[in-house]
């Protein structure tokens, strides 16, 4: 069975940073985790490189957006190499085959009597790329704080006020589509507002992709951006299923809104297949506070790696923070959780366990086991479905002080001793080894 899985597709008017990195290592962790269960996954992440923001950012560096995108494209693609992370997908929103399907998508919608032209003038967040329907000019956006500006466009509107009811039904008959329950508890309040029809043009800027209709229309980004997900797989099969629709759009909480409500509603409209579930996680902070380039205190991946490699990362992201909550890093809790966590816990395990075997029984696990892992691994499985990643490893991680107990009374290096405590220490140290056997396949993911 195919299970296809997507991470945002990253703005390229900054490099990677950890932020980034948290969701592309948790998605390649699911993507290991599922194999494991069966599944031939496909995992796909991407850049989104159009917009008012990038046409900005590439003025302000005095490159064109193209330039720009390339190169920060490539950092992308680069930073998921060094993290060792298999990207089945790489889609860049400049590609003419995503374009194409962007196209297909709009004249779907159009066809349907779900896309009309008119006029708006109101306030928008280049930063956010989100219309802020109740501001006036001057007012900061709800999102970020920033001044919004004041946009007056000829525009092609897509009718998201004719799916407040169909999307609200949606999300209240699948509970299951959008975790954790927080957040859809706020996707189900903001529907209830009502929404307003949205602009997915604009003619005030050039780096876009141009709309099949008269005129200067590029689409507005996020129409573009969301169609990534459907673009990077159209067409294509695994194990004779169609791989759209996806089976997990992991994202950052930020971008609710848009994969929540947005997206459900120009697939409804289209009448093609919506995802199956929507995973929004919280925020890394840094030191508990928000993580900005304004701020310097944004965290790169690659030096970290550098000195403490691709696994201890990512161990460290996934067992320090609960996943859907926000969490916050810090260099100390990184030195804190390697040393006690992976040297003394499963490091010391495996040595220790390595060395009595070499000394004791020149190298050969003897048998058998003394312990039952089935219920580790039940409980380990459960977390994992839920994307309870660190409940997951405390699970593990329970297991490895309980075999290092487990030495400590069985005393090895007494029984070594004793003639008559042979067949005890070869069911000591056979124990001790399928622990760490059964240990490093669940870490694996
Ligand atoms: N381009 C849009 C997404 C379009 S998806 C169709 C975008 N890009 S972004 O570069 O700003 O990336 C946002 C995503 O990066 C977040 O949703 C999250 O997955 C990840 N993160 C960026 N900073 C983060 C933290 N500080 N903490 C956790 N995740 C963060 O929005």
């Amino acid at each position: 069975m195919k299970y296809y899985l997507t991470t945002p597709i990253y703005y390229v008017n900054a490099a990677p940073h950890i932020g980034h990195a948290y969701t592309t290592i948790a998605a390649d962790t699911i993507s290991r985790f599922m194999t494991m269960q069966g599944y031939d996954v496909v995992l796909t992440t991407g850049t989104d490189e159009h917009g008012q923001k990038i046409e900005r950012a590439a003025e302000a560096t005095g490159r064109t957006p193209q330039e720009l995108t390339d190169i920060v494209s490539e950092e992308f693609r680069k930073q998921w190499e060094v993290l060792g992370l298999k990207i089945d997908r790489f889609q860049r929103t400049t590609s003419p085959q995503h374009a194409e399907v962007v196209r297909d998508l709009f004249t779907r919608c159009l066809e349907k009597g779900y896309i009309y032209k008119g006029s708006y003038t109101g306030q928008y967040c280049v930063s956010d790329e989100l219309y802020v329907n109740d501001a006036k000019p001057g007012d900061p956006c709800p999102e970020c704080g920033r001044i919004t500006e004041t946009v007056t466009e000829e525009n092609y509107f897509f009718k998201l006020s004719d799916f407040t009811e169909k999307v609200l039904q949606f999300h209240e008959a699948n509970p299951n589509f959008l975790q954790p329950e927080t957040r859809r508890n706020e996707v189900l309040a903001f529907l209830r507002q009502g929404l307003n029809d949205l602009s997915i043009s604009r003619t005030t800027i050039k780096w876009g992709i141009p709309l099949p209709v008269e005129g200067n229309h590029v689409f507005y980004v996020w129409f573009d951006a969301l169609t990534t997900y459907k673009s990077a797989v159209e067409g294509q099969q695994l194990d004779g299923e169609p791989l759209w629709p996806a089976d997990l759009h992991l994202i950052g909480k930020e971008i609710l809104r848009f994969h929540a409500i947005f997206w459900p509603a120009f697939l409804m409209a289209a009448e093609y297949p919506l995802p199956k579930r929507i995973y929004a996680h919280g925020w890394l902070l840094f030191e508990n506070e928000k993580m900005s380039k304004s701020k310097g205190n944004l965290v790169r991946a690659t030096p970290i790696v550098n000195l403490i490699g691709t696994d201890a990362l990512r161990y460290f992201l996934l067992r320090e923070v609960v996943f859907g909550k926000d969490g916050s890093f810090s260099y100390d809790a990184v030195i804190q959780r390697y040393n006690a966590d992976l040297a003394n816990g499963l490091g010391n395990l495996a040595s220790r366990t390595l060395a009595m075997i070499k000394q004791y029984r020149d190298g050969v696990i003897p048998g058998p086991a003394d312990h039952d892992i089935g219920e580790t691994v039940a409980r380990y499985v459960e977390a994992f479905e839920k994307f309870d990643f660190s409940r997951g490893l405390e699970t593990i991680w329970a297991f490895i002080s309980w075999a290092d107990g487990y030495i400590v009374e069985q005393a090895p290096w007494k029984l070594a001793k004793n003639p008559d405590s042979q067949q005890r220490l070869d069911e000591t140290l056979y124990t001790a080894a399928e622990t760490l056997r059964i240990v490093t396949a669940l870490v694996y993911p």
